[in-house]
């Protein structure tokens, strides 16, 4: 039995004490153990939560990708790190090893340096899930660049705007993507974007699609030439264990991303930690995440953690509903995987599918069956129990986010016993705990609150890029000395937890946090439009939808309405991404207002739900009669 692996509840709530009760031991310990260091640390944490100042491992020197690749190559050279599954299935599966994989990011991490990449570097990586996406991603963390993976679904104001926040020296991406019968020309896209973005020096392009670029002398290389003559051997950069290894853009409450910044130890501690314990990791597993690797899960889970560990990790380029709805379990079938991350939307979306698509397959290799990014609601739990797992594989909903690193909430396999619509118990080194608006922890059992985690823990993100300000705000002020997670939740009788959903301004749709300032900024923009509320409002298969609130401006009264939630959605499109787009809108003459100006959006919430009762305390609102009349013209 090894202190790293949790055989039993017994041992989990034995690790569980005495990692809250001796947090430096528990966590120094695994740190020991388990990978190659440069050097050690003197501290295992130095943290202050007040001023939102954290350090994990302090003076420790490491490179993640030496404990990635390097470290396996004497055990595990000839074993599969990567398996990469194209979105066309005539293509061939590829089968990446350990000993191709060092190859591989060595020569791109020279490559990178060819380019004059340094230490400290930002660089924005825009591209499809294919191997050259976690190589790169890889080979920026080799050379101690710091790498900003931006999902290749948003648009070129988006992608934009997250070059520009980190001033971005290199743009990775390709030629185009594909998506199920589709292509993307993701260059063009890339292309649109750097106009507006004068810290770009370079942008290298990956070949893919083979479709038509245009081509900036200047500006454009491709990645296969700037690679041709390199080396693969390249000696890591050393790095600090608080020097940055990644930002990564997620949503806030107010119009600008977030840029969460991610540093190297304490990162690598927790994502190998948790993803051993998470997944029931054993040497010849075949797992499997669908997360793209523009989202925290990818880097986590698909990336960092499973290469950690020695594991075989497998990327899937395409969609799950092409070129059938058994495409997924295809894959399971053919590549015999035994764990299978994935998330709650595409779940639902599969389950009002014939059962025929999953029932079909050989699912037997399947181990562990694993949810993330929303609330997995009761139906979709039994069917993902029932058809996929074959009430054998334990289903593994896990709770965390973008900013805390790695999974926090969650059951372990075979170990806690697991309970439709709960995330149960928490990750040892994790203590949650609920919270009271007047900033009191709330005890005992069948009890709502915000969800807090009270002690520091080694993932957890460090800044926001450029604006620690707005860090310290976000998530260590509301309840001062506790990270607020902006969820709610609620503790059952034996401890477990639910959680209840965002009590700020952040919608998740399909899995996808979006903020819904930044949407109605995009509104706004319209020349006809005057003002906007967006809010979320529950959807059968992407779990919440958004409903747009608008009011027109005078000079707009005579378009056409049809046309103008064309151009409304278009804008979206532009601005953030298609993930944005609105499923309502309903054009209203005024929105419902508090007498300091404020929209009263948890009165919109419930009418786009269809709740027309439950408004809670409306005396400060300005407008009552507005609210007759939304109710009335609820779509
Ligand atoms: O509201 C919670 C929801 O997703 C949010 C975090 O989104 P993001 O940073 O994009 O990371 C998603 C992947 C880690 C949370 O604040 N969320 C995540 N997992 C769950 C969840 N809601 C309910 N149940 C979950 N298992």
């Amino acid at each position: 039995m090894s202190y790293y692996k949790i055989e039993s509840l017994e041992e989990y709530f034995k690790h569980y004490k005495k990692s809250i009760r001796e947090p430096r031991k528990f966590w120094g310990k695994i740190a020991e153990e388990n990978f190659t260091w440069y050097q050690t640390w003197e501290k295992v944490m130095d943290v202050n939560l007040i001023d939102a100042d954290i350090k994990w491992f302090t003076n420790a020197k490491l490179n993640i990708t030496k404990n990635c690749i390097d470290r396996h190559l004497n055990k595990r050279g000839d074993k599969n790190a990567l398996i990469f599954e194209p979105n066309n299935p005539e293509e061939e599966t590829q089968y990446i090893t350990y000993n191709q994989l060092y190859e591989r990011v060595c020569q791109a991490a020279n490559g990178l340096k060819k380019l004059g990449v340094e230490k400290g570097d930002r660089v924005c990586i825009y591209l499809p899930m294919i191997p050259e996406l976690a190589i790169l991603t890889l080979a920026c963390a080799r050379i101690g660049a710091i790498h900003s993976v931006v999902f290749a679904g948003f648009s070129s104001a988006a992608l934009a705007s997250r070059i520009v926040d980190c001033d971005t020296k290199l743009v990775i991406t390709s030629d185009g993507s594909y998506r199920g019968e589709k292509q993307v020309p993701l260059k063009s896209i890339v292309d649109e974007a750097v106009k507006q973005c004068p810290s770009v020096q370079k942008v290298m392009v990956v070949k893919r699609t083979n479709i038509d670029i245009a081509w900036n002398e200047t500006l454009d290389v491709w990645f296969e030439d700037v690679i041709a003559n390199c080396s693969k051997n390249n000696n890591p950069e050393v790095m600090d264990a608080e020097d940055v290894l990644f930002i990564l853009y997620t949503s806030g409450s107010t119009g600008k991303p977030k840029g969460m910044v991610h540093t190297t130890a304490g990162y690598m501690v927790y994502a190998a930690y948790s993803f051993a314990n998470i997944f029931d990791y054993k040497e010849d597993d075949i797992y499997w995440c669908t997360a793209d690797i523009g989202w925290i899960t990818g880097h986590t889970y698909l990336l960092y953690g499973p290469l950690l560990n020695g594991a075989t990790t497998v990327m899937y380029e395409g969609i799950p509903t092409y070129p059938d709805f058994g495409r997924l379990w295809q894959i399971v079938e053919k590549l015999k995987v035994t764990q299978f991350y994935t998330a709650p939307t595409l779940i639902r979306s599969l389950a009002k599918e014939s059962t025929s698509w999953v029932d079909s397959r050989d699912l037997s290799s399947l181990k562990v069956i694993a949810s993330v990014g929303e609330p997995l609601n009761e139906e979709a739990w039994h069917w993902y129990n029932n058809h996929v797992g074959k009430k054998k594989s334990p289903v593994i909903d896990s709770w965390w986010q973008t900013e805390t690193g790695g999974i926090m909430l969650t059951p372990l396999p075979f170990i806690t016993p697991t309970k439709p619509t709960y995330v149960t118990l928490p990750m040892p080194g994790i203590y949650p705990v609920l919270m009271d608006e007047r900033n009191n922890e709330i005890e005992g059992s069948q009890v709502v609150g915000s969800l807090c985690i009270k002690y520091p823990w080694p993932s957890m993100a460090r800044t926001i890029w450029n604006d620690h300000k707005r860090f310290k705000e976000t998530y260590f002020s509301e309840f001062p000395g506790k990270y607020f997670s902006g969820d709610g939740a609620l503790r059952d009788e034996v401890g477990y937890y639910r959680i209840t959903g965002r009590v700020d301004d952040v919608v998740i749709v399909s899995g996808h946090n979006l903020g819904t300032a930044p949407i109605e900024d995009a509104i706004n923009e319209h020349p006809a439009i005057a003002e906007s509320a967006i809010v979320g409002y529950p959807h059968e298969i992407k779990g919440n939808a958004l409903y747009g609130f608008i009011t027109i401006k005078e000079t707009g009264e005579y378009r056409d309405r049809n046309n103008l939630m064309k151009e409304i959605n278009q804008q979206i499109a532009n601005s953030i991404g298609p993930i944005a787009k609105l499923d309502k809108i309903q054009f209203v003459n005024g929105l419902p207002k508090t007498r300091s100006g404020k929209i009263m959006r948890r009165i919109l919430r419930k009418i786009a739900e269809g709740d027309f009762e439950n408004y809670g305390d409306i005396s400060t609102l300005l407008n009552p009669e507005i609210v007759i009349e939304i109710e009335k013209g609820k779509v």
